[in-house]
């Protein structure tokens, strides 16, 4: 891993979901091939369509856009070999994610850079009870949705590489991304970890009758200038989701507080799931029709 310089060869994206096919744009953008792949064709036509819809509207674009080439997982070895970065962006699951980094590890080339999208789990949590071939060359790197926001966090793990860390962080520059990097190994990203805390101390806030969902996001808007209040932006993530993400900062760091997730429970079995069944802090049973 002597001596790492520009890389040459393409960029392979594992799963062509909501983020894969996002960051196929992102990593075709300055004229290289991207290598797509996913278990469903279905999901791989649906991703060229939103690329070339992104590259569409990208009216201030210099230069030529990169190939994008599709492929199922049966033909990894093939398509790995040309790599100098992979990434995983498969569903949240850990075995899952365990099981195509390890699957990477031993398809990949030497010298590939193995990068994981995962946003609960950084790369020493994925990597605990691992053992692989060459763990120096893994690490999270972690972006954001909707595609506009262009921050991503990169995190090692205590045998990374540092000389790939500041390639990671120079080659997402160079591809439209703000790259920000984890110093520490840290359980939740840096924009994460704040933004759980104003979670969690708004369910806090909630749970002892201090103030409403109305007055809360009011009153936060009014100071920071934001378009959206902590409540509205939860209903937006879905109530479910931000339960399993307190849940996991519960299990892994002590000295969390059980009242934001118990007054989350109660919500959620009341039959409040946020926007997507229409109703959360809010009532959202008007834009469903
Ligand atoms: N959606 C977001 O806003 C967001 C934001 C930041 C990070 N992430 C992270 O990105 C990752 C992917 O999330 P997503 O929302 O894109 O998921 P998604 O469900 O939209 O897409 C996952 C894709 O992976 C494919 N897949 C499953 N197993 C596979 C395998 N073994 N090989 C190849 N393809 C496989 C599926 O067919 C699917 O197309 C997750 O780790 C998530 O935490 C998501």
């Amino acid at each position: 891993m002597e001596g790492v310089q520009k890389p040459q060869g393409s960029v392979v994206i594992i799963g062509a979901g909501t983020q894969g096919r996002r960051l196929a744009h992102m990593w075709s953008s300055r004229g290289g091939t991207v290598r797509l792949v996913d278990l469903q064709e279905q999901q791989l036509q649906d991703g060229l369509k939103y690329v070339e819809q992104l590259r569409a509207d990208a009216t201030d674009h210099e230069g030529d856009w990169g190939r994008i080439e599709t492929s199922q997982p049966s033909s990894l070895q093939s398509t790995l070999k040309d790599a100098w970065l992979v990434v995983e962006c498969v569903p949240e699951n850990l075995n899952l994610k365990r099981k195509v980094i390890a699957q990477l590890d031993e398809l990949a080339p030497e010298s590939t850079i193995i990068a994981s999208n995962s946003s609960s789990y950084g790369i020493f949590e994925i990597l605990e009870g691992m053992s692989l071939k060459n763990n120096k060359r893994v690490m999270s790197a972690h972006c954001y949705w909707p595609p506009e926001t262009s921050a991503i966090e990169i995190m090692g793990h205590k045998d990374s590489d540092p000389k790939l860390i500041d390639l990671i962080l120079e080659q997402c520059k160079e591809h439209g991304f703000s790259p920000f990097h984890v110093r520490e190994n840290s359980i939740g990203y840096i924009y994460n970890r704040i933004w759980a805390a104003i979670k969690r101390e708004t369910l806090l806030t909630l749970s002892e009758g201090v103030a409403t969902p109305e007055e809360i996001d009011a009153i936060f808007k009014d100071v920071l200038k934001t378009p959206k209040g902590p409540c509205e932006q939860m209903d937006v993530v879905g109530l479910d989701v931000v339960l399993d993400i307190e849940n996991h900062y519960a299990e892994s760091r002590s000295g969390i507080p059980t009242e934001p997730r118990d007054y989350l429970r109660g919500m959620i079995q009341g039959g409040s799931l946020g926007v997507k069944n229409g109703r959360g802090f809010y009532d959202y049973e008007d834009q469903k029709k």
